[in-house]
């Protein structure tokens, strides 16, 4: 079956099950998949049910797509996504990106749970992404470019929407939440960096690292939507505090900073519709 047949038959398996269609999508990081639970009228689809899509997901991530009403618009929300980490292809690490645009999905907010690198951050803040640094190693637009989907060298001038950013800090205001601003840097995992790298990834301008975000946005900018990426700093990067990383205070930083989270997006769904 060629990607494009793929993208297809999903995306008709998922609609064949809703009654509105999405405009907005949500990619809900580590600890943050409890927005989920706010969407009314929820379909939810478990990503083993849909054909093409790959079954397990990491600790402290569900695997299903919820998709209904939250402040009034449709979205399509991920409880869990795909890491290349875990072994996945980049093709079906970005599969739902593309699935979702074919559905109707023109903006994405793509969140995540990452350490922060800029030594001003502490655990628990929320950063808009500004930018990000691919560290990757590869890129899922790398084999045929199909033109149906997107150009041969997308731009990445404007990787994050910069109406969104706008739309996000107006939000923040209003909210009285602080909310910081800062580059981050994708890497494969699934080891959390040594000192000697975060030092480095300071030096190259990096604010926050994690292990997902930037396959999903190239794609989406592939794929030409508006990109909107929030990070919340569960834990400082190795190196920066005396105390070695583990995934537990990944979780329990996320679940401090649920209640900020939750109002966040909600009222910047409540703006972008
Ligand atoms: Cl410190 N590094 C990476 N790569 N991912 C993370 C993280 C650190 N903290 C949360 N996710």
């Amino acid at each position: 079956m060629s990607s494009n047949e793929m993208i297809v038959h999903a995306k008709e398996y998922i609609e064949r099950k809703l009654s509105s269609k999405p405009s907005v999508g949500l990619i809900l990081g580590s600890g943050l998949g409890v927005l989920a639970d706010e969407i009314e009228n929820p379909v939810v689809i478990p990503y083993k049910d849909i054909p093409g899509f790959p079954s397990s997901t990491v600790a402290g991530h569900k695997g299903q797509f919820v998709i209904g009403e939250l402040e009034g618009t449709t979205v399509a929300a991920m409880q869990g996504r795909f890491h290349f980490y875990e072994g996945y292809p980049m093709e079906l690490v970005t599969l739902p990106v593309r699935v979702m645009k074919e559905m109707g999905v023109d903006q994405l907010i793509v969140t995540n749970a990452a350490g922060g690198i800029n030594e001003s951050f502490e655990p628990g803040n929320l950063m808009i992404i500004k930018d990000h640094i691919n560290m990757f190693g590869t890129n899922p637009l790398i084999g045929p470019n199909d033109e149906s989907l997107g150009v041969r060298f997308p731009d990445m001038s404007q990787a994050y929407t910069e109406e969104l950013i706008s739309l996000a800090e107006e939000a923040a205001q209003k909210l009285n939440l602080e909310v910081t601003k800062g580059v981050y840097v994708g890497n494969t995992g699934p080891v959390y960096e040594t000192p000697a790298e975060v030092r480095m990834l300071r030096t190259l301008g990096g604010d926050a690292v994690g292990m997902s975000t930037v396959p999903e946005v190239i794609v989406a900018r592939h794929s030409n939507m508006k990109v909107l990426g929030i990070s919340c700093i569960s834990n400082m990067a190795a190196g920066i505090l005396d105390q070695p990383l583990t995934h537990d205070e990944v979780i329990e930083t996320t679940d401090k900073v649920r209640a900020d989270f939750l109002q966040f997006v909600k009222a910047i769904v409540a703006k972008m519709q």
